[in-house]
């Protein structure tokens, strides 16, 4: 028997940003010497020149409620009007319960639905995808999507491959009914016959035993970096034209670019490849920021929007991309300016 409710849907956008980037400003100079590098060659191959790293007793959970409070300020939402918080992460360190869980009880309401996705550096994008259906279907009024990562936690200051690339931070969006469409069609997928080329092994019982990184084996991200670079360069500009083409725009329609910031060379590949116009702004955030895994695109968005306060309410393109391999974009439009 069919069930009798209401099947309409309805418009959704994003509210608010707010993001938090650790005080401890680390540039390449203090990083080269342990892995036979250079800030030249860091420049030169990524575009990071210094990065945010967290302290020792400021945990993943203390930049996402930082980052969150001010996304809720930015909306004029109280965390009691939140219905579910959706938290993309890789680095936190417990299997169960959730990040999610955690964040729902620092912010004082731990009766939302609430649930952590795993999707690395796409997971960002993921959690809009999810927020937009949710608000769509009416399933919730009011979705908080977090990425957020303490990546050094997680990454071998010795490992040549990944030491100068991963960093620290979290942003966080609130998601919201609205009367005209402002979050495009996602378009996501996989390439998981690559899913070896970025792994991060847990190692629990290791870590069941361990405060810190020194005093176990704590499971290390590992990175074959020209094969996710090729695969990023020659895979997600399609995707991102599609994106573009599935909300309805041409790229001269975008106001701003705001890619995954794994490496600035892939920024400006996409770009090019995706022939964007000079008009649209591009988000490299990565010269300061680092890679940020699921972070990284919220934290370019609340960066690019803080230097050109013009964006409020343009459409912007947004990719995230990385271990899986898994990738996701859509275009929304930015965020009103806030009044508080
Ligand atoms: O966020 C998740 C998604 N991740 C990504 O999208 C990352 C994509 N990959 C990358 O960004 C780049 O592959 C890296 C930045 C990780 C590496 O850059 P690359 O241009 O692919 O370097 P490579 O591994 O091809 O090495 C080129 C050269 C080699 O020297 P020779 O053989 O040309 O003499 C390496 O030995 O650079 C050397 N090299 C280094 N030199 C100084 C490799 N790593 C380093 C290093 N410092 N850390």
């Amino acid at each position: 028997m069919a069930l009798h409710f209401d099947t309409s849907v309805r418009n959704s956008r994003i509210l608010s940003v707010g993001a938090y980037r650790p005080a401890r400003v680390v540039p390449n100079s203090e990083i080269v010497d342990r892995i036979e590098s250079s800030d030249e060659w860091i420049r030169q191959r990524t575009g990071i020149e210094t990065r945010h790293i967290a302290s020792a007793d400021e945990s993943l959970i203390d930049m996402a409620e930082a980052a969150a409070t001010i996304a809720l300020r930015r909306a004029g939402i109280t965390m009691e009007q939140v219905s579910a918080v959706i938290f993309a992460t890789i680095t936190y360190p417990y299997q169960a319960p959730s990040a999610a869980t955690e964040l729902i009880v620092r912010l004082g309401n731990p009766k939302a639905a609430a649930f952590d996705i795993s999707a690395a550096c796409a997971g960002f994008c993921y959690g809009v995808a999810l927020a937009n259906d949710l608000v769509r279907a009416k399933t919730a009024e009011y979705v908080l999507v977090i990425g957020g990562e303490k990546l050094s936690d997680f990454t071998n200051p010795d490992d040549r491959a990944t030491a100068f690339i991963f960093a620290d931070g979290a942003g966080a969006v609130v998601i919201g009914p609205s009367d005209e469409p402002r979050i495009g069609p996602t378009m996501w997928g996989a390439s998981a016959e690559s899913r070896d080329a970025i792994l991060m092994h847990p190692s629990w019982l290791d870590y069941k035993k361990a405060d810190t990184r020194e005093s176990a084996a704590w499971p290390d991200i590992a990175q074959q970096g020209q094969t996710v670079f090729r695969w990023a360069v020659y895979e997600m500009a399609p995707i991102g034209l599609k994106a573009i083409a599935a909300a309805g725009l041409q790229p001269e329609d975008l106001a701003a670019f705001i890619p995954h910031q794994a490496n600035e060379r892939i920024i400006d590949s996409l770009a090019r490849s995706m022939k964007l116009p000079e008009s649209v702004q591009i988000a490299r955030d990565i010269r300061t920021t680092g890679n940020t895994s699921a972070a990284s695109v919220p934290l370019a968005m609340d960066a690019l929007l803080s230097s050109q306060p013009e964006l409020h309410g343009k459409n912007a393109l947004l990719i995230g991309f990385g271990a899986g391999l898994v990738y996701a974009g859509q275009v929304v439009e930015l965020p009103p300016l806030p009044t508080k």
